[in-house]
């Protein structure tokens, strides 16, 4: 059981996740075919975690007996007039989901569903991390916009051994 109007709310989130995989998808074959293996990389994995993310509020709706809705998803943008343009649009992208979240975490409490009021606190320090790691590669990004090679080694320095699981992380469906 959860609060109806949380379990609308949070099956609209699935298809924001699905959105933002497919849009870091695009994001990464946007630099695979400039040859920025790295930039390519890190959005690969990216767009990994948004799935993860849908995955596990389907896990959570199944759980709770709930409805799911697995949703059709918005076309992501895959045109980019230059190298900084998708960081850009990922920073924006999680300040969104951000907001989202956090009025996932609110819907929860006014209905008194502390269930999925704390299934949200998991989601909330993600976003923090999300938004902060965007913000540090705009910058990058933005510094070095006519020195690719200089982001590429700035990416395989720091974001190489990306530890990938987190014990704390809820369950996700199918894995
Ligand atoms: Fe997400
Ligand atoms: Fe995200």
């Amino acid at each position: 059981m959860a609060a109806e109007a949380f379990v609308a709310l949070l099956n609209e989130q699935i298809a924001h996740e699905y959105a933002a995989h497919q849009q870091y998808v695009a994001c990464a074959v946007y630099y695979d075919a400039d040859t920025l293996p790295q930039l390519a990389r890190f959005f690969y994995a990216q767009a990994l975690e948004e799935r993860d993310h849908a995955m596990m509020m389907v896990q959570y709706l199944i759980d709770a007996d709930e409805r799911v809705v697995i949703p059709g998803v918005t076309a992501p943008q895959v045109e980019f007039a230059d190298i900084v343009e998708p960081v850009a649009l990922a920073l924006q992208q999680e300040k969104r989901v951000t907001q989202q979240i956090n009025a996932l975490a609110g819907c929860a409490r006014s209905e008194n569903d502390f269930t999925s009021e704390q299934f949200m606190q998991w989601f909330i320090k993600e976003q923090v991390e999300e938004v902060a790691t965007m913000s540090d590669l705009l910058r990058v990004v933005e510094r070095s916009k006519d020195d690719p090679m200089e982001i590429e080694n700035f990416m395989a320095r720091e974001f190489a051994d990306e530890e990938d699981s987190d014990p704390t992380a809820p369950h996700a469906a199918g894995t």
